[in-house]
């Protein structure tokens, strides 16, 4: 699959962005475990046009994650035009444009999901930011319609491949369903085989076991899979799903002790990229995924809460795991 010259080989596994969650190391993790591009979380146009240290910190990256896309939102077309020159500006591999953020706040200031609304407030949108980015690929990523009388996701992906976009990632959800409900990847099918749909297809939702990305791409045939949730905790999903696709075997799920290494590994790298305070705090989205449904593990998990600084966590985590203590009788 290719995104206009970056190419990411067959049957890609993308990173999904995830607010709060895919941050550098996560990042790093996903890909050296076998994400073929991974993104930043939502970055709103407006903070990076006033030049918010916040915004700017979420842009950061290491050469490790390329390829590696920044992911902007917003409502206004002279902010989402600056904010895609800022990011062009900071090199990274892609540039993406949200169409998908359920969320109120940000839809009700015409971001997000309500260009699913508005057909023509998307291609103002899209078009600013494929006019303002001029050496990147574009690359949009969406849900199926604003609610399930009103799916144009068809209609959309046709005017985005005119104005230049070069992938579309579809969550398969509708704005309304939110996160509820199954993903209807029914609809990436049709979408596959909308007519004149030249650019990449990359399907997402609910893909959180290797079988799961199998059979997202052999039932809808879609050119790439894009994992969130399933990542988090568990980026060794990437290597087992690319491992299933080709040879058809299941590799073994990681072991306790490979998932207290690679937490740890991610609190370490976490410090380091974002401070003792805030490296802590963010860490806390990732430590029940790492643990999910380790033996003995709910004191452990309710221990580490508590601490706001990394050693005491890397001690208990340890302790854990060098005393074998999900082998005891629970
Ligand atoms: C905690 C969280 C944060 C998210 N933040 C973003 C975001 O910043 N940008 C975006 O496009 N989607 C965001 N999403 C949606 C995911 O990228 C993805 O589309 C959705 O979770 C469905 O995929 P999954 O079933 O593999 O998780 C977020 C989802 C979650 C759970």
């Amino acid at each position: 699959m290719k995104i206009g010259n970056l190419d990411l080989g067959h049957k890609p596994l993308l990173l999904a962005p995830m607010e709060d969650v895919t941050d550098s190391p996560f990042r790093t993790i996903c890909r050296r475990k076998g994400a073929n591009i991974v993104y930043t979380e939502f970055i709103s146009s407006e903070a990076i046009i006033r030049d918010s240290d916040q915004a700017m910190h979420k842009m950061d990256f290491s050469e490790k994650e390329r390829p590696f896309g920044v992911q902007i939102f917003g409502g206004r077309e002279e902010a989402m035009d600056g904010a895609a020159r800022i990011a062009e500006s900071n090199n990274p591999d892609v540039v993406d444009i949200n169409f998908g953020c359920p969320v109120y706040k940000i839809v009700k200031k015409g971001a997000g999901s309500a260009c699913l609304k508005d057909m023509g407030l998307m291609e103002r949108m899209a078009g600013s930011v494929v006019d303002a980015v001029e050496n990147k690929p574009v690359t949009v990523k969406t849900r199926l319609g604003w609610d399930y009388r009103t799916i144009k996701i068809q209609e959309a992906a046709l005017m985005l491949q005119d104005l230049g976009v070069k992938a579309l990632t579809v969550h398969a959800r509708t704005r309304n369903q939110k996160y509820k409900g199954d993903a209807q990847w029914q609809w990436l099918k049709k979408l596959k085989n909308t007519p004149g749909l030249e650019i990449p297809v990359i399907g997402n939702g609910d893909v959180t076991t290797p079988q799961d990305a199998k059979r997202m791409f052999d039932e809808t045939g879609v050119d790439g899979v894009m994992i969130g949730r399933g990542a988090i905790g568990n980026p060794w999903i990437f290597e087992r799903a690319h491992h299933y696709i080709e040879t058809g075997e299941l590799l073994p799920e990681p072991t306790v002790d490979d998932r207290i290494e690679l937490c740890a590994d991610q609190l370490r790298r976490s410090v380091d990229h974002h401070g003792e305070r805030y490296g802590v705090i963010i860490m806390k989205k990732h430590y029940g995924q790492y643990l999910k449904g380790v033996r003995n593990s709910r004191q452990l998990r309710a221990a580490i809460m508590e601490e706001k600084e990394m050693q005491p966590i890397l001690d208990l985590l340890f302790q854990f795991k060098d005393q074998k203590m999900y082998a005891e009788a629970s």
